[in-house]
Order: structure tokens, then sequence, then C-alpha cells
């Protein structure tokens, strides 16, 4: 891979080539054949399907023959809690929603509250914890079943999870450590062990369950890496290794080769669930990366370039309905739709889904409490 791509937990940066990714970590492309057969059992196969953005994964063909001989899986994602969910958190979320709902099945969603503060110079556990609840709202805001949805918290549930942390922990080594997550002598140790933590809701319910249960993580592809190596570990345990389904990464403001993935650290790259529809348009008007022409004149001779252009790409993360997508596409590429237009549908679609979400985060406050893991 070229040096200035970069992808890594902490950083996602440069002109992504995906295939590349494919090929450089071993996973699989999500192809016409797997949507087939997903499809088989969801009837409607998802826009983030479709648009190819959830685009590759592991195992998943196995998962699905577990399914098909009535063996059930579960789903696991999780949320760092250190600052504020950006729209760009909530894309593999939306997407696990919908699967969790078609497969009618649980979900452990982590909220891992020591990670940032091991990994970030100055973040408190005072923070975190504030974040954890705060982040928790936005979870709840997409509508996850709560019968069905297990939030577990790494400080809350510690007495649950070290045990099996531990188990991984054991079978990891600092090289291989070293080699994955770049890690140096001067790491804390504790971001050495955290990927043990990460690993154990994967399998956690198998535990629980006394039985083998399959499990599925969507997830974005930087957050891979902590399971290419605890996969194995995990079968080496006793129970499955986890499929696993990656997504691409939602470009911040500025596009992905300036400035990368959407980072919730910058302000000037990131929409945030609780923006005011005020600061959403001054956002995508001052930010947001434009592929549209110089002056207006040149823009209707010549068309616009909607594959740079970044409010193009945040609706193809959004607009579900692909005949508006389509004509949004041409005619941003023939020039009869400016720049100054295009934005103006981005930040409508945003202000009506961010109204939406705002009111389900403020009832969620009386929920969290119920989508915390209880049963131990
Ligand atoms: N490490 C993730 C983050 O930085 C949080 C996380 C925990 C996670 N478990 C996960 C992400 C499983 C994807 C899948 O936000």
């Amino acid at each position: 891979m070229k040096k200035d791509i970069i992808v890594t937990p902490w950083e996602v940066k440069g002109n992504i080539d995906y295939d590349k990714l494919i090929k450089e970590f071993g996973t699989e492309k999500i192809d016409d054949k797997i949507l087939n057969r997903i499809k088989k059992h969801t009837k409607d196969i998802h826009y983030m399907l479709r648009r190819n953005i959830f685009f590759s994964h592991r195992d998943l063909n196995w998962l699905l023959d577990e399914y098909e001989k009535g063996n059930k899986f579960f789903l696991y994602t999780g949320r760092a809690p250190s600052g504020p969910v950006h729209i760009g958190h909530l894309v593999p979320w939306i997407f696990t929603k919908w699967l969790q709902e078609k497969f009618n099945v649980e979900l452990w969603f982590q909220l891992p509250d020591e990670e940032k503060f091991l990994f970030k110079e100055n973040l408190t556990m005072k923070d975190t914890e504030k974040w954890t609840y705060e982040n928790a709202l936005d979870v709840i805001a997409l509508g996850f079943d709560r019968r069905k949805t297990h939030f577990l918290i790494d400080t809350r549930h510690a007495n649950l999870m070290y045990k099996e942390a531990v188990k991984v922990a054991k079978k990891l080594t600092f090289s291989s450590a070293k080699a994955a997550f770049g890690f140096t002598n001067e790491t804390n140790i504790g971001q050495i062990f955290y990927t043990a933590m990460q690993a154990v809701p994967a399998f956690l319910p198998s535990v629980l369950a006394g039985k083998k249960i399959p499990c599925l993580i969507p997830l974005g592809f930087d957050q891979d890496v902590h399971f290419r190596y605890t996969r194995s570990v995990i079968s080496k345990l006793g129970y499955y290794k986890p499929a696993i389904m990656h997504c691409r990464f939602l470009p911040g403001l500025q596009g992905l080769e300036k400035q990368g993935k959407m980072s919730a650290s910058d302000e000037q790259t990131a929409i945030y669930t609780i923006d005011s529809k005020e600061n959403v348009e001054f956002k995508i008007k001052k930010y947001a990366f434009s592929g549209g022409r110089e002056t207006i004149k040149e823009h209707r001779k010549k068309g616009g370039n909607p594959e740079i252009d970044v409010s193009y790409q945040w609706l193809t993360f959004l607009e579900e309905d692909d005949k508006k997508l389509e004509k949004i596409y041409n005619n941003y590429k023939n020039g009869s739709l400016l720049t100054s237009e295009l934005k103006q549908i981005l930040i409508e679609k945003l202000n009506k889904f961010l109204k939406e979400h705002q009111r389900k985060r403020e009832l969620a406050k009386k929920q969290v409490e119920r989508y915390i893991y209880k049963g131990f």
C-alpha cells in the first residue's frame, strides 16, 4: 500500500483504494453472489449494500451457512466514548439496526470507556463517563430493539469481562500487537492490553449461554485490525471466529484526501448529531469540499465532478432513494445543478434527519439504564 494512504484505528487518510485494502488485509469482497444470499433472508437489500458502502467481509458465507442450518448469530459493534457522536459514526450503526431488524437477532454494543482514556493524552475517566452516557443516547435514538440490545461498559462490566479478556491476552504476544498496531516501547501498557477487551463481546454471549453462538461484527475498516489477530485466539478458546462486515469511511467535510475520515476532534470536518440546523448549514456552506467549477458559467458549460464532491459523497451515505441520487448525480455532472444547490439538498437532508434524531435522543434519556446489560 502507498505510504500516503493511512488506515489505522487512530488515523484514516488518503485516497483510499478499497480493492487494495481487501487484498492487503486478506478480506473478501461483498459481491452480487453474497448479496443475493443475504436477500433471500432480508427480502430487500439495504442501500449501504447496494452502493457498496459495506464492501468487504470475513466469513460471511460461513455465517449464512450456520443461519440456514438454524444456528442464529448475534451482532456485535461498539463505540469508544471520547466526544460527541458525528454523522460518520452513525453509518455502521444504521446498518446494524437494519440487520437486527431483518434477522431478528440480539445486538451486543460495547462502550469501552477505558479505551480513549488510554489512547488520548488529555481525556480523564470522568470525561469518558460523561461521553459514555451521551453516546449511548445516540445509539438508542437509532431505534435498536430494547429487548434485544445489550450495552457493555468495560469498567461497569469489568467483573464479567476481565476474566475473559485475560484468556485472550494470554494468547497474544507483544510482538504481534506491535506489528498490528505500531506500538513502541514507549506505548503505555494499557493500550497494549486494550485489544483483549475489545475481543470479549465477540464470544461473551457464548460464555453466558454455555454454548457456541456465531457472531457478526459490522464495523468501519479501521477497526478490523483488532479482530485480525483476536479472531484466531477466540477460536483457540473454543468459540467461533466472528464474521465481519466492513464499511467505507464517510469523508470529513474537506474530503478524505486532504483531511481523512470524519474526525470527532476536528470541528471543521464533522457534523455532530447535536449540531443546530444553523450550524449544519454554516459548516456545509463553508467547509464542504466542492467538485464544482470556478464560475457558474464554466460549471454550466462543463459540469461538476460528483466523484470528489463531498456533499454528493455524503448523499450517497444518507439518501436512500436511488432514483433521487441518480438524478442529482446526472444534473451535477451536466452542470444544471450548481454547487450551492447541491449543498442545499444536503443541508435539508441532514437537518431533517437530525431533527428527528435529536427528538429521539431526548426520549432516550429515560431509557439508558434499560439498555445496559444486567444479567450477571
Ligand atoms: N474501538 C472502537 C472505537 O474506537 C469501539 C469498539 C469497541 C468497536 N468494540 C467494537 C467498534 C466492535 C467496532 C466493533 O470507537
